[in-house]
């Protein structure tokens, strides 16, 4: 898959978390592209695949969702599947989910991840499972009926998420990079990712790997998109490598 650096990269910027959306359907031209996109997704990861589904989530989401209420009034969501004999299904369904949701976001969506709060197995129930796919989460899709709260997007700053080679010495594009993944969506806002800066690499580690496996991982896979469309914005072009635990994965920057 070619990622469309651009068009990602500034959905960025624009993407927060909504919670309270518009009772309205999408349109069919809307529908059809994100299902063409899905697609192409789902082609190009092996473990995690996106179901789209054009009905509402009140049925399968859980309750008084963590500090910031309910979401309510979405007509549609995406739900995340991974195969989860892969031991890396959780950073592969981070990074595959947070392409849907800047494609969603670059069409003027807003959308919410769900990690925790939802029924899980009725979702399961809706759409088509192989043996061994669970849904990993999920994400609610429609017209924003909020604002944006004021202010940045509260994170925590580079010099507390980075080790590694002093500033002055970073690559060129590592900055962009860091501050691109620094803006990745995390369950909770935990943020429990860390960065080591080398001379053409990134290496992102778990900041407490024992704390629960699955989400901070999944948190990782997002944060591994956002790096990497910051790095390919600067024309950094890279590989991953996934590392055992407490890393996670690597960028290397070929020179
Ligand atoms: C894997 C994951 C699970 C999440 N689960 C929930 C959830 O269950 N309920 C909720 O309201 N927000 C949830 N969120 C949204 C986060 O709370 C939100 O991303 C974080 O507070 C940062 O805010 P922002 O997305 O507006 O930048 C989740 C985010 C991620 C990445």
């Amino acid at each position: 898959m070619e990622i469309p650096v651009e068009k990602w990269y500034k959905a960025i910027g624009k993407r927060r978390s909504c919670r309270r959306y518009f009772p309205q359907y999408l349109s069919q031209e809307l529908v059809y592209h994100l299902w063409h996109v899905i697609t192409g997704l789902n082609e190009s990861r092996r473990s995690a695949r996106i179901e789209l589904l054009t009905e509402s989530p009140d049925p399968v989401l859980k309750g008084i969702i963590g500090p910031f209420g309910k979401i309510k009034g979405a007509r549609a969501y995406a739900a995340f599947i991974g195969a989860t004999e892969d031991e890396h299904v959780a950073e592969e369904t981070g990074y595959l989910g947070e392409c849907f949701i800047l494609e969603a976001t670059a069409n003027g969506l807003a959308t919410c991840w769900v990690g925790g709060s939802f029924n899980a197995g009725a979702v399961a129930g809706l759409v088509k499972m192989a043996p061994g796919e669970k849904v990993l989460a999920i994400a609610t899709v429609g017209f924003p009926h909020e604002k944006h709260p004021a202010g940045g997007h509260n994170r925590k700053p580079l010099e507390k998420l980075c080790t590694g080679l002093p500033r002055e010495q970073w690559p060129s594009w590592a900055e962009g990079a860091l501050e691109a993944a620094r803006l990745a969506p995390s369950a909770c806002n935990r943020q429990p990712w860390r960065f080591h800066v080398a001379e053409n690499s990134i290496t992102i580690y778990l900041n407490n790997p024992q704390k629960g496996k699955l989400l901070p991982r999944l948190d990782c896979g997002i944060a591994m998109l956002h790096l990497e469309l910051g790095a390919l914005s600067r024309g950094a072009r890279g590989t991953w490598e996934y590392l055992d635990s407490p890393g996670v994965a690597c960028y290397t920057v070929a020179d």
